[in-house]
């Protein structure tokens, strides 16, 4: 792997035991396997995928909430899973989530200036003096007045509680940001001006971006990589072109179909996902796909490059299809 990125992701697997009921045998649940990306400074690698698909886990494995099962994540120079207190310290200050929610991610009882200033007591960081103003700049930098700094976040409305989010997750002056859904609780009038907020931060401030969405028109307007990924395993990567205006894999094609069909949910595939616990022994998308031979049925397709950048797990080599138009319409 290129030594381009600044956060690498290799070969990641996360797999939780399972108990059905009391007595029920454990089981084990594949919810990551074997996912590899790199994001290089300053980028945004957009992940896609319907629900179960294993977003949320890699976010968290990103952070250092949870281990990887095996692979490896390296931020800058640090090596997750293998880092000492004071390792542990330099991670949250190079990494930081942005989430989904903002109302539970945000303390009811503090105001916003204690909501965004406590990462700073926490870590020593412009104490004093230096912090009011400190505070004020950074809820100016995500376009809230100093004004707020007394509101608590049930006076805010959903954008600002979100920017607050932000401000919080930039007081430390991270590298990178992990933003799991961060506008899909949000009104659709918002959803733009925070993601064109996040699009400012990022150039102002050289900030990689992990965008997680299920909605690929909020991938294909954030990201210059994009990976398509489903039951854990990724069904399609590559830079942003290759996966929105030359998808190759039949799943990137149903979630291409159904947005443009304007369809926030289940993609315009047949049948339903499978159960994690119960996978296809073929392809995971076997059993939904238009495509499906006997094949497919038998042998699970590996992550193959089609050029440089681009890579599909499917044994076909299907015509491409171009998302651009719809992606771009229901944005703007
Ligand atoms: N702590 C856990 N214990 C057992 N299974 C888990 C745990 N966390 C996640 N899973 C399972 O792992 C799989 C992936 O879950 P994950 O939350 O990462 O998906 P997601 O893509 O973020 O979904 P969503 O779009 O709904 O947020 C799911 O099948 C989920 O039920
Ligand atoms: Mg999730």
């Amino acid at each position: 792997m290129s030594e381009t990125g600044f956060v690498h992701a290799e070969n990641l697997h996360r797999t939780y035991s399972v108990r059905r009921g009391l007595f029920g045998r454990a089981r084990a649940l594949h919810a990551v396997s074997g996912v590899s990306f790199e994001i290089p400074k300053g980028e945004t690698f957009g992940l896609v995928g319907e629900s179960g698909s294993g977003k949320s886990t890699i976010a968290r494995m990103l952070l250092a909430a949870e281990p990887a099962t095996s692979g490896q994540v390296r931020i800058g120079d640090l090596v997750l899973g293998s880092l000492d207190a004071s390792g542990e310290k330099r991670l949250r200050r190079t990494v930081q989530p942005v989430l989904q929610d903002p109302y539970s991610a945000l303390s009811p009882h503090l105001r916003v200036a204690g909501i965004v200033g406590e990462p700073l007591g926490a870590h020593g960081l412009r104490q004093g003096a230096e912090r009011d103003p400190y505070i004020d700049s950074i809820l100016n930098s995500v376009g809230l007045a100093s004004s707020l700094r007394r509101r608590y976040p049930r006076e805010l409305s959903g954008g600002q509680r979100q920017r607050v989010a932000i401000a919080r997750a930039l007081a430390l002056e991270p590298q990178a940001l992990v933003l799991d859904e961060p506008v899909s609780a949000l009104d659709v009038s918002v959803q733009a001006q925070i993601l064109n907020l996040l699009k400012d931060l990022q150039r102002e401030r050289g900030l990689s971006y992990l965008l997680i969405s299920h909605d690929l028109a909020v991938v294909a307007y954030m990201a210059s990589r994009v990976g398509v990924l489903y039951l854990g395993e990724m069904m399609e990567q590559g830079t942003r072109d290759d996966v929105i205006r030359r998808a190759r894999h039949p799943y990137t094609q149903a979630l291409i179909a159904s947005s443009e069909a304007g369809l926030d949910g289940p993609v315009a595939a047949r049948g339903e996902i499978p159960s994690p616990l119960d996978l296809p022994p073929g392809c995971l998308f076997e059993p939904r796909c238009p495509h499906a031979s006997a094949r497919c049925r038998n042998e699970r397709p590996a992550l193959r490059p089609l050029s440089a950048t681009h890579r599909i797990a499917c044994h076909f080599d299907l015509p491409a299809v171009d998302a651009v138009s719809s992606a771009d319409a229901s944005l703007s």
